[in-house]
């Protein structure tokens, strides 16, 4: 968009954003006029990041490890934290790995490993109708197939004990949580996105329990959690037949869980 075709001025802009308490006015500012295709399309971007909208439901993009993601409203918008998953899975995915990534939202997890290891097929599932359109814009191009349902049920049965790379960042806010998340969170992200249940850890055992028999006899599961659900996590894994560690990342608070299958 030429910045002479603009009705906001970039100066403008950044005080439009400033005002409405963004703290990162001038790099959104950038970003949005990157983005906006036109000037009214600019001064409509504007605005809904003022009334507090997502900045990447704003852009309708964001990037994840180096990859572009299309980020559709209502979404759950990958956060950089969750890059250290990424980077614990992309540690065990060998190329032409069959890789699951459960409780896609946008198919970050997915995308990140169908991207850096050549060969990969990605299978990925949510039970939101709205994450499922999203991760198949997402994936689809990579090769991916994305179910809707919950859990394991919408996958292939083809697939059973031959995953080699099972990655999931499913909700695992505590409930009574929910409500210290930034209200951005909490209005334009769906609660089952982020609510884990009284510890929240519901999603977490359900998918442990039914883990193993999907992994081939060498395959792993990861999963995010913060570092004061690691022992319960651990052992939700254990009585799932799988033998568990950890990694925490003391930079952004998060721990990933792995878990395999024991020796035969
Ligand atoms: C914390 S978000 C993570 C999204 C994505 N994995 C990421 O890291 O950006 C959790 C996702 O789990 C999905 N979800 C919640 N419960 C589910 C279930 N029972 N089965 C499948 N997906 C579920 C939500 O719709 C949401 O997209």
């Amino acid at each position: 968009m030429s910045p002479h075709a603009s009705l906001l001025s970039p100066t403008a802009l950044i005080t439009q954003l400033r005002q409405a308490g963004c703290v990162f006015a001038e790099e959104e500012a950038e970003l949005i006029t990157a983005t906006a295709r036109t000037p009214h399309e600019l001064v409509r971007m504007a605005d809904a990041r003022s009334t507090g909208l997502p900045l990447e439901h704003v852009l309708g993009w964001t990037r994840f490890h180096g990859v572009r993601l299309v980020v559709e409203p209502g979404v759950f918008v990958p956060r950089p934290r969750t890059e250290f998953l990424a980077e614990q899975a992309l540690a065990l995915t060998r190329p032409q790995a069959l890789v699951v990534d459960l409780c896609c939202g946008t198919a970050a997890l997915g995308a990140v490993l169908a991207t850096h290891r050549q060969g990969v097929r990605v299978h990925a599932a949510d039970i939101d109708a709205a994450s499922v359109r999203c991760a198949r814009r997402n994936l689809t191009p990579l090769g991916g197939q994305v179910h809707h349902g919950d859990l394991f049920d919408p996958l292939p049965p083809a697939l059973l004990g031959r995953v080699d790379v099972l990655v999931v960042n499913a909700p695992y806010v505590p409930t009574r949580e929910i409500g210290l998340l930034p209200a951005e969170m909490r209005e334009h992200e769906s609660q089952r996105s982020l609510d884990g249940g009284p510890d929240g850890l519901d999603v977490v055992r359900r998918v442990a329990a039914r883990a193993r028999v999907w992994l081939a006899p060498r395959g792993h599961l990861l999963v995010q959690a913060h570092p004061d659900q690691v022992a319960q996590a651990c052992d939700a894994f254990t009585r799932g037949g799988l033998v568990a560690t950890s990694v925490t990342c003391q930079d952004t608070d998060t721990s990933v869980v792995v878990g395999r299958r024991p020796p035969a």
